[in-house]
């Protein structure tokens, strides 16, 4: 894991590599700079991503007994964090939390749900800080349970060493799911995602629907971005896809060189956490 301490000024730790891209160069996992860390990350994460690792974490947070603390200072938390997993940043994620937010805003002014969204999707991450290890906190999820689809990001070099993948009960089409049963049966990969969905839950947090499914599924690129994994899914998961693939157009596109001024920016977003997520929250 890494942590980056940073001080007042912004640029000690932005790294001038990241310039305005084209499209087609984001999630490059190819090549790159960061290829290696980004690799490394994944091959953790697809080695010890088991069904029972899952299971494990969903008793140990789900529970929601870690801290207690105010949204926006998980949100500055990420102050914190460079993502691993991430080949297309190497800046702390509070930025990239404003940046999503600000880019849903200009195109969706009248949706603030969205924006706070925008704000707080990643900050699950916050857990990293504890001392979590990056794979099982960052990156792209996919469903443990059922066979491991091409489209999960170095599908075929990092998951020789999963026991599920060499399990009958989990490596067929549907494993131990029923075909149409609904994402929301299905025990995803852990990390922010799940997590923050689960502290949105147990805080009673206002966020509509399409919100709390963004923030559930966001990292579910095979899925949203590539199709697989359409058998388990049931008409509320294929009604709310558009709202996921919405909002990934921001937290993709959006990681540029030009960071956002945080200050002037604070109490906007701190009257959206009044409204959905008010008060002190448990973690
Ligand atoms: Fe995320
Ligand atoms: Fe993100």
């Amino acid at each position: 894991m890494s942590i980056t301490s940073i001080g007042p000024d912004p640029s000690l730790v932005y790294r001038p590599n990241l310039e305005q891209k084209d499209k087609s160069h984001y999630r490059n996992f190819e090549s790159g700079c960061l290829i290696g860390r980004v690799y490394n990350t994944y091959k953790l994460m697809h080695t010890h991503q088991t069904m029972d690792f899952v299971k494990k974490k969903h008793s140990e947070w789900s529970g929601c007994g870690h801290a207690q603390m105010k949204m926006m200072e998980a949100v500055l938390s990420l102050d914190k964090l460079v993502d691993e997993s991430d080949p297309d940043v190497d800046f702390p994620n509070s930025y990239h939390a404003f940046q999503t937010a600000e880019g849903i805003r200009k195109e969706h002014p009248d949706k603030d749900w969205f924006h706070l969204v925008g704000l707080i999707h990643d900050v699950g991450k916050t857990v990293a800080l504890w001392g979590e290890p990056q794979w099982a906190v960052v990156g792209d999820t996919f469903p443990v349970g059922c066979k491991f689809q091409n489209s999960i990001v170095f599908r075929d070099s990092t998951f020789v060493d999963n026991p599920d993948d060499k399990n009958p009960t989990y490596n067929s089409e549907c494993g131990i799911y029923q075909p149409g049963c609904g994402l929301s049966a299905v025990l995803m990969s852990w990390g922010h995602d799940e997590y923050l969905y689960r502290v949105m839950k147990f805080n009673k947090c206002s966020i509509p629907e399409e919100g709390m499914y963004m923030i559930r599924f966001h990292s579910f690129y095979p899925w949203h971005a590539h199709g697989d994994y359409m058998h388990l899914c049931d008409d509320n998961d294929l009604r709310l896809l558009p709202w996921v693939r919405e909002f990934n157009k921001f937290d993709l596109y959006t990681k540029t060189s030009e960071l956002p001024d945080v200050e002037k920016l604070k109490p906007y977003y701190q009257s959206l956490i009044d409204k959905y997520c008010p008060g002190i929250m448990k973690w």
